[in-house]
């Protein structure tokens, strides 16, 4: 809903949001995004929220090419475990080896996600930019759900603004964890501090080709209840 005083254009507001995807295969691998541009887009991902306002985050970008080399190598380490079931994440069932039923959309995404994944897995050190998005403390040991659900929400809100305020600039990424199996190697690479949590690596690049698409999601009230679990 919108009225004439109202200063948001919605459709364009909407179109980002929408067509934000995880772009591997479509990064300008030759083109380097300009420090200025990256930085206009971070800025506003720092408008995000962070819990008590601690604004305790911090942002590792990494241009190197040696640097990009080796956290690459180590992505691609921490893809082979995972491939092989070797991480606990495998048990949750947040993982590209969960199985569902013919018919369900899901199955017929995943070949093209897999592609997808492996071309990046592939390519990922000569994409120009790295950004790993960081949060003061270390809280894996920490039992809680009220603390690991302050901590997280503290850095990703922001990563995922920068995202789409990065996609508005025609500059695509991809949210990505896979180099964390090997997180506190990446942290003596780059000289992160100990008591830093690395929450993700998003590779960044100018966007080739035409413009991106909405991606078909299951379909709103199959995953939305009201006032009762399991209540449409
Ligand atoms: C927490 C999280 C971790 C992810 N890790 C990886 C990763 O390590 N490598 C990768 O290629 N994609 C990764 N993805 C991207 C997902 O595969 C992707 O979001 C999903 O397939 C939906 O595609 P879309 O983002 O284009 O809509 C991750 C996404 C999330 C939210």
């Amino acid at each position: 809903m919108t009225d004439d005083i109202y200063p948001i254009d919605l459709a364009s507001v909407d179109h980002v949001l929408k067509t934000t995807r995880s772009v591997r295969q479509r990064l300008d691998l030759g083109r380097e995004v300009p420090r200025e541009v990256f930085e206009e887009a971070l800025a506003i991902a720092l408008q995000a929220p962070t819990g008590a306002n601690t604004q305790t985050w911090r942002f590792m970008v990494v241009t190197d090419a040696t640097l990009r080399a080796s956290i690459a190598d180590y992505y691609r380490q921490g893809a082979a475990r995972y491939i092989d079931g070797e991480t606990p994440l495998t048990r949750t069932g947040v993982s590209a080896m969960r199985e569902f039923a013919p018919g369900d959309l899901r199955s017929s995404q995943r070949d093209g996600m897999l592609k997808s994944a492996g071309f990046l897995m592939e390519h990922l050190h000569e994409v120009p930019m790295f950004v790993i998005p960081c949060i003061e403390s270390r809280f894996e040991h920490e039992a809680d759900v009220f603390t690991q659900a302050s901590m997280w929400g503290s850095i990703l809100p922001a990563t995922w603004s920068l995202m789409l305020a990065l996609r508005a600039r025609r500059i695509a990424s991809s949210w990505t964890t896979l180099h964390l199996l090997y997180e506190r190697e990446v942290a003596g690479l780059l000289g992160i501090p100990e008591d830093y949590t690395q929450a993700a690596l998003l590779p960044v690049a100018w966007l080739t080709g035409g413009d991106l698409r909405p991606a078909r999601r299951l379909p709103l009230d199959t995953v939305t209840y009201w006032d009762r679990w399991g209540a449409r």
